[in-house]
């Protein structure tokens, strides 16, 4: 897709890779609707990107939230022609901490809610000449982490949404992209995360990185991008020969015991 002229709407605009991806698809001349719970920080992403950008307050794992976001886009006299579903949480913890209000709220935000704002702005991407939704997973999304139980599960339940609607707009003008990164800096990882980062000497990308791969997805159109040569070979082999996986990860599984210990 050629973007410049485009316009997106982009979710978790104010976070750390979000902002970055806005910042880079303003740069390639993109219009962004630019959505996140927090108004200030939001308002200061517009203000710095310069332009025509829009900023929409809403908890997308409300109905009020989503709705919001589906009125502002239908009242666009252009429309919209792209989808990025950005906004997540993570929560790193043994599985019996997980708690049932947790998993839900990680089950909510990064599954269920793009799902639903998927659902509500399809007609509206259907009207572009060319629609595309890219959806931001992680490489969680294909190996299933010790620590990351509800995470994990959330974002492969994100690669099957993109894989499956994918298949199904086939004869149709909306494309499905699924962009997987891997571990990056943001204020998703908290202290124990970059600990055990650290001590498993995983590499951490800045979110320049994510947004420049989004950026390149975009254009080629590519439907599965993941970042990292090791995590793609990873997430290759999971599928292929996952006891190979089981037995790297169990090795693995001291140090992770060590950092989930309180
Ligand atoms: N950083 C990593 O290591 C990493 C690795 C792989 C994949 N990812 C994925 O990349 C995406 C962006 O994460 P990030 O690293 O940029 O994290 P981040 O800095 O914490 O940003 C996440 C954004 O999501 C928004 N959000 C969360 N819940 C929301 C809700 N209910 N309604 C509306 N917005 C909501 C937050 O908005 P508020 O401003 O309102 O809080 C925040 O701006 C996520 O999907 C994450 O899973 C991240």
């Amino acid at each position: 897709m050629d973007l410049n002229g485009k316009t997106a709407v982009l979710t978790g605009a104010a976070g750390g890779i979000g902002s970055a991806m806005a910042e880079a698809l303003a740069g390639a001349g993109v219009r962004l609707v630019l959505v996140g719970r927090n108004a200030q920080a939001l308002q200061a992403l517009a203000g710095r990107l310069g332009g025509q950008h829009l900023t929409v307050t809403a908890d997308l794992a409300s109905d009020e939230g989503r709705q919001r976001v589906q009125r502002c886009c239908a009242a666009l006299p252009d429309g919209i022609d792209i989808l990025i579903n950005n906004a997540g949480i993570s929560a790193f913890g043994s599985f019996d901490a997980q708690t049932p209000a947790l998993l839900t709220e990680l089950l909510t935000t990064n599954l269920l809610a793009p799902m639903l704002l998927t659902g509500q702005l399809l007609a509206l991407l259907r009207q572009a000449p060319r629609g595309l939704i890219v959806n931001v997973g992680s490489a969680f999304g294909a190996i299933g982490y010790p620590g990351f139980v509800g995470y994990s599960a959330s974002k492969f339940g994100l690669r099957g949404f993109s894989e499956a609607l994918r298949r199904e707009l086939a004869d149709s003008s909306v494309g499905v992209l699924h962009l997987a990164p891997r571990a990056t800096a943001t204020a998703i990882n908290d202290a124990r995360v970059n600990a055990l980062n650290a001590a498993l000497g995983n590499r951490i990308d800045s979110p320049a990185v994510v947004a420049d791969a989004l950026v390149r997805q975009l254009r080629s159109e590519r439907p599965r991008a993941g970042i990292g040569r090791p995590e793609r070979l990873f997430a290759f082999l999971n599928g292929l020969l996952p006891g190979l996986l089981d037995r790297a990860l169990a090795r693995q599984l001291p140090v992770i015991r060590r950092i989930l210990a309180p």
